[in-house]
């Protein structure tokens, strides 16, 4: 697999954005071991369920914070205090702005630089999600809000995670699929395409695509619409208007330089009036069938070589303009306005041109 420097994405191997890093209920309250952005990180519940991220390695010796069960802080259950957390090896604590604030054999000092890298994290939709940024500065931008999560009393019904694991794939390759018009026949099903575009607009990119569908329509002639986006460089998310009204997230966190997890997830406003009275078969069978449609994309990823350069003909989507938009999160982000203004706008791949309609 290739590597950022390889597509010659920018200055930082890794970009600037909120990620997805695991399953609220599946990291549950740890210390858990994760691996993303090429680092070794460990998360953390405080006593009030307050998630942490921080870094997995102790700056007093090295111990790894998470990977530990002999220890007797361990042992005795007594390694996170508070919002605190504390190392199994000699029981240097530190707090949650990663600064050691106890050494239990050193009660009148504590060095300046006995400091862990700590990182924002934020849980919402029953996902934890990190902020990553190359330049170590605050969030630029918010985290999406995922609105249906909250409206069971309206028939959503709430998604599950399907996790596709690690893929030996740059995930430059995953964002490719919002200019792929190409593929949505042979990989996805869809027929009688009526419509695709992409809007470019600053940290967000869009596609629009109308067709009917071999598997995620039930009458023959059901028109599937999508409104794909992105906000970021990870997060996907798809209003998809076919059989059912459902919202879709695509999640994607880079392990190392060239490789990626990927999840999915999908939820569904069913008839009934409530999430509780709704069929939840039929829309957990929804759910499956959103997983198998990208898995059909996973199955092409997972097998892959490199697409350093895509040989791009005139009826493609916008290949070139969808690499340059997710290089802006590859350069310091007083380079990312001038970016999205080489792109800004709307590139039409098939069909008729539509108006773009903005919020007022
Ligand atoms: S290595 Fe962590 S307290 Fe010594
Ligand atoms: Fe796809």
């Amino acid at each position: 697999m290739a590597s950022t420097a390889e597509y010659r994405l920018g200055e930082f191997d890794y970009p600037r954005g909120w990620f997805m890093i695991g399953d609220a209920d599946e990291l549950g309250s740890g210390p858990a071991t994760l691996h993303f952005f090429g680092k070794d990180l460990v998360f953390y519940r405080g006593m009030s369920g307050t998630p942490h991220l921080v870094q997995a390695y102790c700056p007093h010796m090295g111990a790894h914070l998470g990977r530990n069960s002999t220890s007797y802080i361990v042992r005795d259950g007594s390694q996170v205090e508070g919002e605190s957390i504390r190392c199994p090896f000699h029981g240097w604590r530190f707090g949650p702005n990663g600064q050691c604030n106890d050494i239990p054999y050193s009660p009148n000092f504590i060095p300046k630089a006995a400091c862990l890298t700590t990182y924002p994290v934020v849980e919402r939709a029953g996902i934890v999600w990190m902020w990553h940024d190359p330049e170590g500065l605050k969030p630029d931008q918010d985290l999406p809000t995922f609105a249906a999560w909250e409206k069971e009393n309206e028939g959503w019904v709430r998604w599950l995670i399907d996790d596709y694991g690690t893929l030996p794939v740059h995930p430059i390759e995953i964002v490719d699929n919002m200019a792929d018009f190409g593929h949505m026949g042979p990989i996805h099903g869809s027929i009688d395409n009526q419509y695709f575009d992409n809007l470019f607009e600053g940290h967000k990119l869009v596609q629009r695509f109308d067709a009917g569908h071999r598997t995620l329509t039930v009458e023959a002639n059901d028109t599937l619409s999508l409104d794909t986006w992105y906000e970021g460089p990870a997060i996907l998310q798809v209003d998809m208007r076919g059989t059912f009204p459902s919202h879709m997230l695509i999640a994607h966190t880079p392990i190392d330089n060239g490789t990626v997890r990927v999840w999915h997830a999908l939820m569904v406003k069913m008839p009934d009036a409530t999430a509780a009275q709704a069929d939840l078969q039929t829309a957990r069978g929804y759910q499956r069938a959103s997983r198998d449609a990208l898995g059909q994309d996973v199955e092409i990823w997972a097998n892959k070589a490199s697409c350093v350069n895509p040989m791009q003909i005139p009826a493609d989507g916008p290949y070139g303009k969808v690499r340059l938009w997710y290089s802006q999160f590859y350069n310091p982000r007083d380079k990312a306005a001038a970016i999205q203004k080489r792109v800004e706008g709307q590139v039409v791949t098939f069909g008729k041109q539509r108006v773009v309609e903005r919020a007022a």
